[in-house]
């Protein structure tokens, strides 16, 4: 059985979605309610519950796991700033108690969902899985620390550990995200209005769902690298981004320009040859991917 945590989350309850299509047995959980647990059948069983409570955790390994998918987490940069503490306790010590519990109950794998945020700003330089941990915001330094636990647990206790460095996510299905594209889709869907923090030339790798499945997919079933990037590996700016998306919905936005938000980097362009040596290299063009976000959102999202 393979347990998914943030399973109600935007990836968790894609992921959840997939597995159980695959006939694989998975154990769910999430803070939130799952949208539809009727569609696993006898293949997923949900469990409703908060990982930082002990009652929740226990719960879960009264079940034979196999493997771990951890995306639960909080997830927002900026809001990281105003409160490291929570971030801290539900990123980092949720996911040091899973690990502990995990190899207490002979779990053979771990997947984490980390991000390019453990690399902080390098500037235009490109960011690969050897570059060292240099987080700049709270929700980073989660990301960077629970990495540097699951390589201790992996060292010393064996369990295998993979460290999944996620850039921007986007496809179908994120209606619950404040993400940029999931902002363009709603604003083309509603007033129009978009707003773009700075000059809109900084470059952003975004990687579309599927891709990312894949990628976790492969982990899950290969022996594969402890880091692995999850970037489409090659950028673009937002002002690009903006128009690659004008052009597949016929909609034109309404602009402004709003001061750049603290933080803000200038560019993440990473290297995505871990991701290719695992064979899920062959990412998505962001045409297409653009295309069947805006098309999953123009008939499910209302506003
Ligand atoms: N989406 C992206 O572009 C992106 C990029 C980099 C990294 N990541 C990482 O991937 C993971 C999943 O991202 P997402 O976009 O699906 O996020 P999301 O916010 O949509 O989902 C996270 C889920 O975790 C759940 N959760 C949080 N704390 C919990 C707790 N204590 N107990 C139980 N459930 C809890 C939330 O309720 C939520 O449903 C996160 O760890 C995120 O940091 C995502």
């Amino acid at each position: 059985m393979i347990l998914v945590t943030g399973a109600a989350g935007f990836i968790g309850r894609n992921l959840v979605r997939e597995l159980v299509y695959k006939k694989q047995s998975v154990l769910a959980v999430d803070l939130e309610e799952l949208e539809n647990p009727a569609i696993g059948g006898e293949y997923l069983k949900f469990i409703r519950g908060d990982l930082r409570n002990n009652d929740t955790l226990n719960e879960i390994f009264n079940h034979n796991i196999d493997a771990v998918v951890h995306l639960a987490a909080f997830t927002r940069v900026l809001d990281s700033v105003n409160r490291p503490r929570d971030y801290f306790v539900n990123n980092v010590v949720v996911t040091e108690n899973l690990l502990e519990l995990a190899v207490q109950n002979k779990v053979k794998k771990f997947l984490f969902a980390s991000s390019n945020a453990v690399a902080g700003d390098v500037g235009f330089s490109l960011i690969t899985a050897k570059n060292s941990l240099s987080p700049q915001s709270p929700y980073g330094a989660t990301k960077a620390a629970s990495e540097m636990m699951l390589s201790a647990f992996q060292y010393s206790y064996g369990i295998q550990t993979v460290r999944l460095r996620f850039t921007n996510i986007y496809g179908t299905d994120m209606a619950t995200k404040d993400s940029f594209i999931a902002r363009l889709c709603k604003a083309t869907m509603g007033n129009k209005k978009i707003e773009i923090y700075g000059d809109g030339n900084q470059v952003r790798d975004y990687i579309f769902l599927e891709d990312v499945l894949n990628a976790i997919d492969t982990c899950l079933s290969l022996d594969v690298p402890e880091i692995i990037v999850v970037g489409s590996g090659s950028s673009i700016s937002v002002n690009e981004l903006v128009d690659e998306f004008q052009n597949v919905t016929k909609v034109k936005l309404d602009i402004s320009y709003v001061a750049a938000k603290t933080g803000e980097m200038k560019a993440v362009i990473v290297d995505n040859s871990t991701l290719k040596a695992i064979g899920v290299g062959e990412v998505t063009e962001l045409q297409a991917g653009l295309e069947k976000t805006w098309n999953w959102f123009a008939s499910n999202f209302k506003n």
